[in-house]
């Protein structure tokens, strides 16, 4: 990654829990959040507001929906924007392949930085709409954040999962009025809510909120 931005914020260093959660690969989540903290606001892709919470807004919420996770999965995670939740998913377990669908390539070229910068072999950066895979790609598990209300989602997302795997969205306050909103849209795209898994409630306030469908 070219270093001739300037602009940027200091990156707010990793708190106790950080190395809880990351073990070994903390290091790499150290540089993720440096590159966030400058060329990631430098080109607009995370607002400078957030760069004093990266760690638990961003960083550990994102880390811990692994916990979901089979062990050598295959993941998708569609909208990444800057790679949330997708590479820190990465960074955290290497056993991983994670594919990072998005669309605008301002920021794909940051996800393509990232990968080469941190030396990610388990990432691969894919420019494309959600919508535009159905049909030719399948996997695992499919994640987002902060990329459309669950009833759309659903029908992005549940065409990328295999049969028996799982969607899982990250989800704010309104989770229960989304998934209430969301149900039929679910079942008409294959999936089964089976329900809203709250991690990270003795670490985070708030915790991290995912709704768990599966395929099938
Ligand atoms: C608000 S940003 C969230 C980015 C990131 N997931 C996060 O939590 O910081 C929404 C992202 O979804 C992407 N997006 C919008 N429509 C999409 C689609 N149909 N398929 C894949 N990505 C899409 C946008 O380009 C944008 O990067």
């Amino acid at each position: 990654m070219k270093h001739e931005e300037h602009g940027s914020i200091e990156t707010p260093s990793a708190p106790p829990v950080a190395r809880g959660v990351f073990s070994a690969a903390l290091p790499l989540a150290e540089r993720y959040a440096a590159l966030l903290a400058d060329a990631g606001t430098v080109r607009g892709l995370i607002g400078p507001r957030e760069v004093p919470r990266l760690w638990e807004r961003h960083l550990l919420n994102c880390a811990l929906v692994t916990d979901l996770v089979a062990p050598g999965a295959s993941v998708c995670d569609i909208g990444s924007g800057a790679g949330l939740p997708g590479l820190v998913m990465a960074i955290r377990r290497p056993d991983l392949s994670v594919t990072l669908v998005e669309p605008l390539q301002r920021r794909t070229s940051f996800l393509d930085e990232v990968v080469a910068e941190l030396a990610l072999t388990n990432v691969e950066v894919v420019r494309a709409r959600a919508d535009a895979l159905h049909g030719k790609r399948t996997f695992d598990v499919v994640t987002s954040r902060a990329v459309a209300p669950l009833d759309r989602l659903a029908g992005w997302s549940l065409p990328l999962v295999g049969l028996g795997g799982s969607f899982l969205a990250m989800k704010g306050s309104s989770v229960q009025a989304e998934v209430d909103a969301a149900s039929s849209a679910i079942v008409a795209a294959g999936g089964t809510l089976t329900g809203i898994e709250v991690l990270g409630g003795d670490v985070l306030d708030p915790p991290v909120r995912v709704v768990r469908v599966v395929k099938g």
